[in-house]
């Protein structure tokens, strides 16, 4: 008789029974946004907390760079180099390894590593693919799409990111809520359908109205979208590690859950957010003010 390891993190309650996951791909990615399974993202920065969360069932693990705020004590993104970015990635991929994970892992390309030339951001790219990661995420629209274009070309799967862009807070004016408008919610619109066109094969929808994130969600079938303060209405969800465990240094964004509230543990946490996502119950859309 067999008997499993001890697990070094305690009792894991996992949201998806160990048998039954296979290693993330793109096409099991997109399978389950054509069945309209919703996806389960979260951020991680080490090894430890990474291997955390991918036995709790998250599909997606993001090695954000908000690695900047949370572990280094940045008031923005703007700040975190593409070595940080290089490093962080490395351990968690480390992480997700040693467990034999399952988990799909993005990491951010960081503000001043792709904007140059669509060259530079296959450079940066490759020094992000190379440390372990799966997909690389980029902000913005518009000029995005051709650096998109040019790293899908490339063999490289990218996940791109539109509404709140925190590497460009300073020319928006703060952490709010964008495509408000008609205006802006057209030209969000029409960024996010290019950059499906151009092979985005995930985006990220942070701080849009939840009737717009749904809306576009629904028009965009070759492009999961993973909403962070954007509703219900997303193919999947993402939150900053830190804030789901209650523990942030500033102020807690109003569509953040803490999930660690009722769980006796991290690991239960994790679980629960994985099932909230996945049974609909989280995001809760009261919570949103937009
Ligand atoms: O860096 C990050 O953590 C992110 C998420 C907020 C989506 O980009």
């Amino acid at each position: 008789m067999s008997v499993a390891p001890a697990s070094p993190y305690g009792t894991l309650p996992p949201a998806v029974e160990p048998a039954q996951r296979k290693p993330l791909s793109l096409p099991r990615l997109a399978d389950m946004h054509a069945r309209g399974e919703k996806i389960t993202m979260l951020t991680a920065y080490d090894a430890t907390f990474a291997a955390m969360a991918d036995a709790a069932g998250v599909e997606c693990i993001l090695v954000g760079d908000s690695v900047g705020m949370v572990c280094q004590g940045l008031h923005s993104t703007v700040g975190v180099s593409l070595e940080t970015m290089r490093y962080h990635t490395e351990c968690v991929f480390r992480g997700l390894h040693r467990v034999q994970g399952t988990a799909w892992l993005i990491a951010d390309l960081p503000f001043g590593s792709y904007q140059e030339s669509r060259e530079q951001a296959l450079r940066s790219a490759t020094v992000l693919m190379q440390a372990g990661a799966h997909m690389v995420k980029l902000e913005g629209g518009g000029w995005t799409t051709e650096t998109v274009r040019f790293l899908v070309e490339r063999g490289i799967p990218v996940c791109a990111h539109l509404g709140l862009t925190p590497q460009t807070v300073h020319a928006l004016g703060g952490y709010r809520v964008q495509g408000r408008d008609d205006a802006a919610a057209q030209r969000l619109k029409q960024e996010a359908h290019a950059l499906q066109e151009a092979g985005a094969a995930m985006l990220v929808l942070e701080m849009v109205p939840a009737l717009l994130a749904a809306e576009l969600s629904a028009a965009l079938p070759r492009c999961a979208t993973i909403g962070i303060g954007a509703g219900r209405g997303t193919a999947g969800q993402v939150l900053v590690l830190h804030d789901m465990l209650g523990m942030n240094l500033g102020k807690m964004p109003k569509f953040v859950r803490n999930f660690m509230a009722d769980a006796p543990g991290i690991a239960q946490a994790m679980a629960a957010y994985v099932r909230a996502v996945k049974d609909g119950s989280f995001p809760d859309d009261r919570l949103h003010a937009w």
